[in-house]
Parts: structure tokens; C-alpha cells; sequence
């Protein structure tokens, strides 16, 4: 049956040392792990406590009910074999060609850059391949890692948002950062 819904396609993307592909039912223990760790907890609106059906609504509800509706996809990053984070697009509108990137990168896998790199393959995907015009990244002030994982992914700052955003503290204000085709078409002159 075919229907009028633009949707990603449910591709795994291959790196260097990663790779980002469907989450599974054997991701539920590393998610429920990574989701518990404070600074995700700091920055991400996730319940709290963070339980392991939590992670299990997320792996076998949600993420593929965000591929069905076209709202955008999941995916996790893999190293060697292993759960190092997840990310996704979301709030994806077709008409406007525009999608939003969010992230977490467990504990141990942090500063070796794979926010960065996942972003800037997600989004080159995105761009190049799924039809859309412009990718952003918001990231709450004072988040220095996820600025900088955007602008290492080559996301350049365009402002920032008054009280768009909200984490267990209280409402936060949200830096955007954005990617465009034309970025591309410029990078490669
Ligand atoms: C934000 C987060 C995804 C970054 O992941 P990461 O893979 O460690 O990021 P990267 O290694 O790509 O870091 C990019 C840069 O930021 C730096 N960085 C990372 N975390 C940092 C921190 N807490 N403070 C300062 N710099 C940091 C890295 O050294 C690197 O610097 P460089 O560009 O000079 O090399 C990770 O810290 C995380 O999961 N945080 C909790 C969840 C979260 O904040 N998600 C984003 C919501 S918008």
C-alpha cells in the first residue's frame, strides 16, 4: 500500500570507526545505562529515574513510530559492536525541507569527537540523499560539548532562542546552529 507520507529512508550509515543503524531490542541495557548518567540527565529532558522500560518504549515505540509518521529517524552509533550514543533527526517538516539533529554520547565514548563526526554524517545524508535543505542543531547555552560536537560538524551559529527549551533545572535558552545545501555546494567549490 502506498500513502502520501515523506518518510527517511530506514538506511544504516557506515564511517571509519563507526556506524549509525537501526537501534535493536539488544540496545535496551546500554541505553537504560547511558540515559541514567548525570550529564545526559543534565541536559536532556529524559524521565528521571530513568528506567529500563523507558529505554524499551524508546527502542521499540518510539523509534520506529518516528520513521513510520515521517517525524524524523533513530539511530544508534555503534563502536566496535558496542552501544557509544545515539542520534536522531526530529521534528522534520517535508514541505520545508528542514529537520533538527539531537545526541547523547555515553560516558565512556565522550570527547573523541563522535558527536561531531555523527552529526556531520547524519546531516550530509540528510542533505544529499533525503531531500532536505537545512539541518540545525539546538543546544542549550552553556552546553560548551554540544556546541562545539556542532560546530565541529560544520553547523555555524545563527542566534539564539529565548526560553525554547527545558531540562530538569528549569527552561533554557537554546543556541542554534544550522547546515545547509548551500554549505555543502560551497565546501565543495
Ligand atoms: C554533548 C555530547 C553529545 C558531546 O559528545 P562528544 O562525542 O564528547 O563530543 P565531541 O567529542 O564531538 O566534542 C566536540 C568538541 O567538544 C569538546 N567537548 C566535549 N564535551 C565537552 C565538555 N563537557 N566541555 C568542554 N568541551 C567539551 C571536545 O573536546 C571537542 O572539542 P574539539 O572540537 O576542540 O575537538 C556529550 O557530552 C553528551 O552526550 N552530553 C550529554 C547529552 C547532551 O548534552 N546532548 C546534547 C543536547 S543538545
Amino acid at each position: 500500500m502506498t500513502d502520501d507520507i515523506h518518510r527517511f529512508d530506514d538506511h544504516s550509515l557506515p564511517s571509519d570507526d563507526f556506524g549509525l543503524r537501526a537501534p535493536c531490542a539488544s540496545d535496551i541495557d546500554a541505553i537504560t545505562q547511558a540515559c541514567r548518567d548525570a550529564l545526559t540527565q543534565k541536559w536532556l529532558p529524559l524521565p528521571n529515574p530513568y528506567r529500563w522500560a523507558d529505554a524499551q518504549r524508546y527502542v521499540e515505540e518510539f523509534a520506529p513510530s518516528q520513521l513510520a509518521s515521517g517525524n524524523g529517524i533513530v539511530r544508534v552509533i555503534e563502536v566496535d559492536g558496542e552501544v557509544a550514543g545515539v542520534i536522531d533527526l526530529k521534528k522534520t517538516d517535508w514541505r520545508a525541507a528542514t529537520t533538527e539533529i539531537g545526541y547523547w554520547v555515553a560516558p565512556a565514548y565522550r570527547g573523541k569527537g563522535l558527536a561531531g563526526r555523527a552529526s556531520a554524517l547524519l546531516a550530509d545524508w540528510a542533505l544529499r540523499e533525503q531531500g532536505m535543505q537545512r539541518v540545525e542543531i539546538r543546544a542549550a547555552v552553556g552546553n560548551i560539548g554540544s556546541a562545539r560536537a556542532a560546530k565541529a560538524a560544520g553547523f555555524g551559529y545563527e542566534g539564539c532562542l529565548r526560553s525554547a527549551g527545558f531540562t530538569h533545572a528549569g527552561r533554557v535558552d537554546l543556541e542554534v546552529y544550522g547546515r545547509t545545501v548551500e554549505d555543502l555546494a560551497r565546501r565543495e567549490a
